[in-house]
């Protein structure tokens, strides 16, 4: 196992009815601005919920900024920054899923970047983003109320912003920004289209596979949490589509999909997010959603990387899949059959596993390409040897699946 310091302060509160929590865990006196995406958590009463529960208790003023959605937009969030300024906003609460919560992060790093004239300056903040918000050192208290399991940035400090104009999805980090609480109730994820669900566990299932799939480095812990949360997603995503309405599924669901991107299994072993980083040049270009995206590009990774890789994809396919490696079967079959198990784990759940999948071809390729080169993804990897030659093919492997 790899040295490491693990660090995570985020108070989880986890359970039906907790959204009343909020007037204890906001501060009394705060300046609140409440942060939503296109629509549904009006429609679904959990904003009312919020603001009532923010009413509970001193006194707040509150303001809202709705409008926020799915890949945040670069320009939106300015317009959120903007507010923060205009009304002395203080604390940020984020209501909605990875898309809300990562542009909240986002807002709460960038609204002190101002012009003289009190707005925030576009430049500097795109300049942050392109030295992923490293470099920032303030940023406004933010909380979160979720509202989808998928993404895990409830409980993380990292976050992902689309801006469209200039055709780039970029990811930032910044320990400022790991939210104060979240609040996970599991009963908000009954409204989710059966889409969005089966894109969460799409998303969780790659963010453990991205922080697992590399080499080993004896990590007895990280790899055990790791299987164990890979199993759970291949049988709760399955439970799930069976029976909608089971509490106890959305329950481990929701827990699962924050405990695979919280810090604990990537910590002391070697990651590769190769995967995330050529989805989210599929997601600017084509506007497929993210977890798509990465169901679409991970058996390419298993299969062009099935050398460096070796010792754990067998490990993956004996403790996931329970494939065992015999006299009948060599190692490259092994592999091969867990992969294939993977696509069709992805299929059952109504996801892509190919480009054909989502209509695109070989015309796609020289794009995301140039775009992966643009954005500087041109090291992935736990070794940092995946250049744009190996992103090539493994997108000429994409085209369609062999399986
Ligand atoms: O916008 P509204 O109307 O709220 O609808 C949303 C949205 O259309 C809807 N939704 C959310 N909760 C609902 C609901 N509909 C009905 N009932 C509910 N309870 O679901 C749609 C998708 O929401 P979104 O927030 O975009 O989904 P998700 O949580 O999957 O977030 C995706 C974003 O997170 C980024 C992705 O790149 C993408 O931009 N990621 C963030 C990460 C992080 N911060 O660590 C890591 C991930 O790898 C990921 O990259
Ligand atoms: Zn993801």
């Amino acid at each position: 196992m790899n040295n490491f310091q693990y660090y995570n302060p985020v108070r989880i509160v986890f359970g039906e009815n907790q959204i009343k929590q909020l007037s204890e865990l906001v501060p009394t006196n705060a300046r609140v601005l409440i942060t939503y995406g296109g629509g549904s958590a009006q429609r679904t009463g959990t904003l009312d919920e919020v603001k009532n529960a923010l009413s509970a208790n001193g006194e707040r003023q509150v303001f809202e900024f709705g409008g926020i959605e799915a890949n945040p937009e670069f320009t939106t969030l300015l317009k959120a920054a903007d507010m923060v300024n205009e009304h002395n906003i203080d604390f940020l609460l984020a209501v909605g899923g990875g898309s809300v919560i990562d542009g909240s992060k986002f807002v709460a790093l960038v609204s002190s970047l101002t012009e003289e004239d009190g707005t925030v300056s576009r430049e500097q903040a795109w300049d942050a983003l392109t030295s992923y918000c490293r470099n920032l050192d303030s940023a406004i208290d933010l909380g979160a109320v979720l509202t989808i399991p998928a993404t895990g940035s409830e409980m993380n400090s990292g976050g992902v912003i689309n801006y469209s104009e200039r055709q780039a999805k970029l990811p930032f980090g910044n320990p400022l920004t790991f939210p104060k609480f979240s609040i996970l109730d599991p009963t908000k994820t009954f409204t989710l289209p059966e889409r969005q669900v089966m894109n969460g566990v799409a998303d969780a299932f790659v963010h453990v596979m991205e922080q697992y799939l590399t080499y080993p480095v004896n990590a007895k812990v990280q790899d055990g949490f790791a299987e164990s949360l890979l199993k759970i997603l291949i049988e709760e995503g399955a439970a799930v589509k069976a029976d909608p309405e089971n509490l106890e599924t959305r329950k481990n669901l929701m827990w699962t999909a924050t405990m695979a991107l919280n810090g604990l299994i990537g910590t002391g072993v070697p990651q590769d997010w190769t995967t995330h980083m050529i989805g989210h040049e599929l997601t600017s270009l084509h506007a497929i959603d993210h977890a798509r995206t990465l169901t679409i590009v991970l058996p390419s990774v298993m299969r062009e990387l099935k050398d460096s890789k070796k010792d754990k994809l067998l490990q993956y396919a004996h403790n996931v899949w329970n494939i065992s490696s015999d006299a009948a079967q060599d190692d490259e079959a092994t592999i091969e059959a867990a992969i294939v198990h993977t696509e069709n784990f992805f299929r059952e759940l109504g996801l892509p596993v190919s480009l054909a999948d989502a209509d695109l071809d070989q015309s796609a390729i020289d794009p995301i390409i140039k775009q992966l080169e643009v954005h500087k993804m041109v090291k992935l990897g736990e070794h940092g040897n995946n250049d744009l030659a190996v992103s090539r093919r493994i997108l000429e492997r994409a085209l369609t699946s062999p399986a």
